[in-house]
């Protein structure tokens, strides 16, 4: 491929590369990248690198490559209510809008239909990773994998687990029974994807990796009993590759019925930790309202959020002090919740996570005005009584030789959302190794961007696109991308070096 390139490379910097010349060998892995090549020089970079007649894909002004997006936490059953029930907040939610509809699909003919939709427009959307919650239904899930691997994208898929505080109709009958489906998935998903454990390294340089991975359900600490929790704790340990997705600390009535759930366990993250399911591939969807022992808890054991603004936002469950969680060293992806969130894109998960970080700066900034105003102590006449003056104080200390990039109560810049869309997605997969980036060595998952006028989008309409784009119109672009992209914007999707989806895609 031969043109403009973004390449995320940390949280704070990505890069833009307007001439750049990347190559994907036949396994779908990155085989090298060469930057700042003129168009008169590229037929001697290619020699130089020994490739005589290879297609060279060009991409036109205003097309740009880009890594895949990761969507750390969706509900592929819930599509068929985006939109719908947005007046309640999360626990009447789940039982007047989301578990009927989950449960439609015990008729596996539904399940084929609906799932077949969902994992073309999560493509279409441009999410090369996904991490799918089904429903407690084994044939169902079972087919959603099957689609998935069919489709070619890279996914965690699992069966909810959820024994208790479930209406009757909806609700496995026992923990036995649950962990047997659940060893039942883990085994059609890992014969389908022929492999053994799915996590490990490819046995051979010449055979690509699975993309598609079991993952542990349980679905959230009020729906599992302490025996179905030990029982899911036991099988992660048995294996370390198996990966684990489940809630935590999402709205506030939740928390206060965990608590009483688990009166002994002195916070939400504590439960999950006492049962073994806290671990550097456990991904925890929201966790809007986390205390500081779980922030800490939480870092020490690896594992990653999943930030849904959408879904905190729409549910009314509030907003995630994600500047906080990336001080404090925690690893954090972004979340469509579909369909707690009404929209399949983590482009708008990145909107809103801008968003989101906004309205938690302007919080925090109105509190310390109010606390300020209120340390101005006024007499009965209203009138300001002085304040006593302080004591000095002694000089702060200097401030540290390697200051930490600080996140909390500052939006989200450009590089940090782009980051939280593919990078910072990958290390909450702990798939960064592999995805997420352009290097030598990581799959080709990759996006097509087209920001032309003939992309159809009239929100990114430009009077030109300039032939010599230069690294900072491609910026600009980037950022008008983010904001005012969607699916029509995005013209091929790779997994693998395979293209899989876009709108040029042909099935
Ligand atoms: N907590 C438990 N189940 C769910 C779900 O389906 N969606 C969301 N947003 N939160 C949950
Ligand atoms: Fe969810």
């Amino acid at each position: 491929y031969y043109g403009a390139v973004i390449n995320p490379q940390s949280l704070t910097a990505y890069q833009a590369l307007p001439h750049c010349l990347l190559a994907v060998g036949p396994i779908g892995t990155i085989d090298w990248i060469v930057d700042d090549v003129q168009e008169y020089e590229l037929q001697d970079a290619l020699a130089a690198k020994g490739c005589i007649d290879v297609d060279v894909v060009a991409l036109r002004a205003g097309e740009f490559l880009m890594p895949g997006f990761v969507d750390t936490h969706t509900h592929a059953p819930q599509s068929p209510n985006i939109g719908s029930g947005q007046q309640y907040e999360l626990l009447d939610w789940l039982n007047h809008v989301t578990f009927p509809m989950e449960a439609k699909f015990a008729d596996v003919e539904f399940a084929r239909h609906t799932y077949e939709s969902v994992v073309r427009r999560s493509l279409d959307s441009g999410t090369t990773t996904c991490c799918y919650y089904g429903t407690l239904h084994l044939e169902a899930t079972k087919i959603l994998a099957d689609i998935v691997h069919a489709r070619g994208q890279r996914a965690f898929i699992g069966k909810c687990n959820m024994d208790r505080n479930c209406p009757d109709h909806y609700i496995e009958p026992s923990a036995e029974s649950s962990i047997a489906d659940t060893l039942s998935l883990i085994s059609h998903i890992r014969t389908l994807s022929g492999t053994a454990a799915p996590s490990s390294p490819p046995t051979s340089p010449t055979s690509p990796p699975p993309l598609v991975h079991p993952i542990l359900t349980p679905r959230f600490a009020i729906s599992c009993t302490p025996k179905l929790l030990s029982s899911l704790g036991a099988l992660a340990s048995s294996d370390p590759t198996l990966h684990i997705q489940t809630h935590i600390s999402e709205n506030l009535s939740e928390i206060a019925f965990t608590h009483t759930l688990f009166p002994s366990l002195p916070h939400y993250a504590a439960v999950y930790e006492s049962f073994g399911l806290l671990r550097n591939n456990t991904v925890l969807a929201h966790a809007v309202h986390l205390s500081p022992p779980e922030i800490e808890l939480i870092a020490k054991a690896g594992a990653g959020i999943s930030h849904c603004p959408t879904s905190n936002f729409n549910l009314s469950s509030g907003v995630a002090p994600v500047g906080v969680y990336l001080d404090a060293g925690l690893k954090v992806g972004l979340g469509t919740d579909v369909s707690g969130g009404f929209s399949p894109s983590i482009l708008v998960a990145v909107q809103h996570a801008s968003i989101a970080s906004k309205v938690y700066a302007v919080q925090h900034a109105q509190r310390k005005r109010d606390k300020e105003a209120k340390a101005k102590e006024v007499d009965d006449d209203g009138i300001e009584i002085p304040a006593i003056t302080p004591i000095p104080t002694p000089a702060p200390a200097p401030p540290p030789t390697c200051t930490p990039p600080t996140f909390t109560n500052r939006q989200l810049p450009v590089p940090t959302l782009l980051h939280l869309a593919t990078l910072g997605g990958a290390s909450v997969c702990a798939l960064d190794h592999a995805i997420g980036s352009f290097a030598v060595g990581k799959s080709f998952d990759a996006l097509l961007v087209n920001t032309r006028n003939d992309a159809g989008n009239p929100a990114l309409w430009s009077p030109d696109h300039d032939p010599a784009l230069g690294r900072e119109r491609l910026e600009g672009l980037v950022e008008r991308f983010l904001f005012c992209g969607d699916d029509r914007n995005v013209e091929r999707v790779w997994v693998a070096g395979v293209c899989v989806g876009g709108t040029a895609w042909r099935g």
